[in-house]
């Protein structure tokens, strides 16, 4: 059985460099890697300097108008391979990406096709990591289903902090079927602002760790550099390392 971490929270929270981090410590050939890119602005594949020919909504599109394909689709198995043949494969891990906004058109959302993505792969993997879209869209769709943590992200702002906390009220909500096993709350570009206590206490989950500010972070996302060779003793590598830790 894989376990299943999902990250998400608030849109520019840090959701994609904890994301690549936990991926970066984990790829290490010990162990079965799967990185879900759910997010249809697509910032995984650069932050782990990967490239990725085909995604799920490239592939929902080659379906659309394909009798064939739904049929196929409905009856499993060969949607399976074709998930299998989009995967791109990096060092010590494999990334499945959701891709670009959907064309319109009926027959199933690209969100549909990517919960069939994450649930045919899973299994041939020791940890899957999904990169989420921001906010609690893809948890009311029930696209992050049985997940073992959902650490949510957020900055010590107080608009995030609620966005936070609405996440994970979403995430309790599930039914029996779906249910998240473990939620937590990741504070990330921490300077030494003290959390706000009151605010935290309303977000309705532990604080699973802490993420500094970290200079060498912010130098790679402004010269398009992947965060592929930041230094394994940087402060954000090593509060990451702790939160994985915890986390398995
Ligand atoms: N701990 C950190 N230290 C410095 N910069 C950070 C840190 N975490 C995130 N950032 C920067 O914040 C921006 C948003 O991060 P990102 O992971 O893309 O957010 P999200 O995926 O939630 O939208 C990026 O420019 C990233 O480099
Ligand atoms: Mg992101």
């Amino acid at each position: 059985m894989s376990r299943k971490i999902a990250i998400t929270g608030k849109g520019g929270t840090g959701k994609t460099v904890l994301a690549t981090l936990m991926i970066h410590l984990l790829a290490d050939g010990k162990r079965k890697v799967l990185a879900i890119d759910a997010d249809s602005a697509m910032s995984l594949p650069y932050t782990l300097g990967i490239d990725v020919p085909r995604t799920v909504s490239g592939v929902r599109s080659e379906l659309i108008g394909s009798a064939q394909a739904k049929k196929a689709l409905a009856e499993g198995g060969p949607t399976k391979s074709v998930m299998k043949e989009i995967l791109a494969h990096g060092e010590g891990f494999d990334l499945l990406a959701m891709g670009r906004p959907e064309e319109p058109g009926c027959f199933c959302t690209v969100n549909d096709l990517l919960r069939f993505g994450i649930d045919s792969l899973a299994d041939g993997y020791d940890i899957v990591i999904i990169d989420g879209e921001a906010g609690p869209e893809q948890i009311n769709r029930r696209v992050l289903k049985h997940i073992d943590l959902l650490l949510v992200v957020s900055d010590m702002s107080a608009r995030s902090l609620e966005t936070a906390a609405g996440i994970i009220r979403v995430a309790e909500s599930y039914e029996e079927g779906a249910r998240v096993r473990q939620a937590g709350l990741v504070l990330n570009r921490v300077r030494g602002d003290a959390p706000q206590g009151a605010l935290l206490g309303k977000v309705g989950a532990e604080v699973f760790g802490s993420i500094p500010e970290d200079g060498a972070v912010n130098r790679c996302d402004r010269e398009g550099k992947s965060l592929w060779g930041l230094p394994q003793d940087g402060p954000a590598m090593r509060a990451v390392l702790g939160i994985l830790e915890k986390a398995q």
